[in-house]
């Protein structure tokens, strides 16, 4: 199959130009004005935006965690994602209590088996490192022998996920000769269980207290203690979904002395604040309940800076939807309300009309930050993440005058929930293609499940070489 995308205004993280971009098979071929080629379909782009397809590094499919499980699958879950212009994600995949790493990635490909329609790759969860679970050994193997490069670490959810800060340790040490990289989830665990008993003793049990149970400091104090302890390892470290200023800031400190520190953070941390966990009627306030916490409306200007002058690299979503059904089962207590929050399909819009069109970042840096620096620190570009001749062609053409209005009514998403209901955007992707298959084109989804590949990705930072094909 070979495509034109004609006269558009390509956009990657360093360019922005008008041409035809021409696609052979699966990858980009040739990129010029005015090109004189034949191709089977041919894409109109005038006036219109194309951008390398999205890239999602934080995502929880069909994750099964305390008893409830999300609800998008590897099909719902990538459905949403191709109508909001991503083409790849990296997904967590969690290692049971006494399984291997082996046997948790195994469950995990599963789930993707058949369903899938756009690509990803896997991140590991390590959570035991007893005799009966996985062995450092075994972990030292993943990047190589599954493409799997970035092993993740809880210091909270002290009844599940959460791992010690000898194993922390441990990991980041693996990491440093195995050239994976170390994400963590950074809050301090064993605060956060005796704030939780606090409250509920006292009666406090709406879901204002999930986040006043977790406060900023609790967040900033694990975030520092990650940082120091992966630089002592000598560990890559990448702190995921930092939502406040206590946690950005050792995040910078490191990387003002040259650290090898990493941060992202997510979508929602712009837009919802800490009052809407006040929002009583219907229970609505459970709907925002995801960790960590909404903060202050202080913090969402610190946080636009930050990714503006790359103290943070990347905005990712934390995807983790759940219904109402589900959310309700925390009526009387916020300790059941399942946390998470879907969010794959509105990112390009909402920073797309909130942070470009309002001035906030250049259209450059949305690139950078949603496409081209999370395939790079995850080993996948430039296969992934940016249009240039010889890579994927993941390309979404982007209409920046289209009105879309958010709403879980219209939404593809298995959740009957939308964090951002009712938001008015400007700016909507109009054709998605994964490696040159056109897999959405207006409100049409063309994609086949099962037609999304697994991606192997290279260790931290090594680029994967794409396959430079010449065209015919
Ligand atoms: O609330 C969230 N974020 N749920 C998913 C698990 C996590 O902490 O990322
Ligand atoms: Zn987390
Ligand atoms: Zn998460």
């Amino acid at each position: 199959m070979s495509v034109l995308i004609k006269g558009g205004r390509v956009v990657t993280a360093a360019d922005d130009y008008v041409a035809d971009v021409y696609i052979e098979g699966e990858r980009i071929a040739l990129i010029g004005r005015s090109l004189d080629v034949d191709a089977e379909k041919v894409i109109d782009a005038t006036g219109k935006y194309v951008l390398p397809g999205a890239v999602d590094p934080h995502t929880h499919l069909e994750m099964p965690w305390r008893g409830k499980t999300t609800v998008d699958d590897f099909y719902h879950g990538h459905v949403a994602a191709a109508f909001g212009g991503t083409t790849t994600h990296v997904d967590f995949c969690i290692q049971g209590k006494g399984q291997t790493f082996g046997e948790a990635l195994e469950i995990w490909h599963g789930k993707r088996e058949g369903k899938a329609i756009i690509d990803n790759g896997f991140h590991i969860i390590v959570t035991d490192l007893s005799e009966d679970g996985g062995t450092l050994e075994e972990l030292a193997t993943l990047p190589e022998e599954h493409g799997v490069s970035s092993y993740k670490l809880f210091m909270a959810y002290n009844d599940s996920l959460r791992i010690s800060d000898e194993g922390l340790f441990r990991v980041m040490q693996v990491a440093a000769r195995t050239g994976a990289c170390v994400m963590v989830h950074a809050e301090n665990g064993d605060a956060i269980e005796v704030l939780i008993a606090d409250a509920i003793a006292a009666g406090n049990t709406d879901p204002i207290h999930h986040a006043l149970t977790r406060p900023p400091e609790v967040e900033g104090e694990a975030t520092n203690r990650a940082v120091q302890l992966a630089h002592v390892a000598g560990a890559p470290l990448y702190v995921v979904h930092v939502s406040c200023e206590e946690s950005l800031e050792p995040i910078q400190a490191a990387r003002r002395k040259g650290w090898d520190v990493w941060g992202e953070t997510c979508t929602q941390y712009f837009f919802v604040d800490l009052s809407f966990l006040e929002r009583m009627e219907n229970f609505e306030a459970a709907n925002w309940v995801y960790t960590p916490p909404p903060r202050p409306k202080k913090n969402q200007p610190i946080l636009w800076d930050a990714v503006r002058v790359g103290d943070l690299q990347v905005i990712s979503t934390d995807h983790c939807g759940y219904t109402l059904e589900q959310k309700a089962l925390g009526k009387d207590d916020f300790r059941q309300i399942p946390n998470g929050a879907a969010g794959m399909e509105n990112r390009l819009h909402m920073i797309h009309h909130f942070g470009v069109r309002e001035g906030r970042i250049t259209l450059n840096r949305m690139v950078e930050l949603l496409c081209t620096n999370p395939a790079k620190l995850f080993g996948m570009y430039p296969k992934k993440g940016t249009i240039a001749v010889g890579c994927d062609a993941d390309v979404v053409v982007f209409d920046p005058e289209k009105r879309h209005t958010i709403t879980a009514k219209t939404h593809h998403s298995a959740t009957d929930i939308n964090i951002f209901e009712g938001t008015e955007v400007v700016g909507s992707p109009e054709v998605v293609l994964r490696r040159g298959e056109v897999i959405v084109e207006g409100a049409e989804l063309l994609a086949k499940p099962g037609s999304g590949q697994f991606v192997r990705r290279a260790k931290f930072r090594e680029a994967l070489q794409p396959e430079v094909a010449a065209p015919a």
